[in-house]
């Protein structure tokens, strides 16, 4: 499985040891995030790994910035994104299992390296289930659809 993953300057160690982390694992990981601790801004972190997992190129996607909360704003202003900001492991399995997310966002200023191995796992293996969630997960990919301009 491909997996993109983006930062902003806050969140290079914990993309870092992602990173490593999930090739350790198996996965295949792009970054699309900066590599560089000098302050930089969320928006442009998060429309690349977007449009990677929009496009295809990356199965899900992982974004980090200080909250998790701006990248994830940003991410979900791409087309066909479900960007979700989870601090808790339950969020993180639920965002796949009830609103097909494509992307887990998290705050590095928030959370330790623990604790986001633990979301990601959450997010990574387990899958969505579709039925009465299809048509939850529709209806909000309508609204986006109805509002493009
Ligand atoms: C950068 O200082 C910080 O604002 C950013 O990483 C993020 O937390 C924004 O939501």
């Amino acid at each position: 499985m491909k997996i993109g993953i983006a930062n902003d300057h806050a969140g290079v160690e914990m993309k870092n040891e992602l990173s490593a982390w999930l090739q350790e694992q198996g996965y295949e990981v792009i970054n699309y995030g900066t590599d560089s601790t000098e302050s930089t801004d969320y928006p442009i972190w998060g429309e690349k790994v977007a449009n990677a997992v929009a496009a295809g190129e990356a199965d899900l996607g992982i974004a980090i910035c200080g909250t998790g909360i701006g990248i994830g704003l940003a991410c979900n202003k791409v087309s066909g994104i479900r960007a979700a900001m989870c601090s808790d492991a339950y969020s993180a399995r639920y965002s796949r299992i009830h609103n097909n997310a494509n992307i887990l966002c998290l705050g590095a200023r928030v959370i330790g390296i623990e604790t986001a191995k633990n979301l990601v796992q959450e997010f990574l293996t387990h899958e969505f289930e579709g039925g009465r969630h299809a048509r939850r997960v529709q209806e909000i990919m309508d609204i986006e659809a109805r509002n493009r301009k």
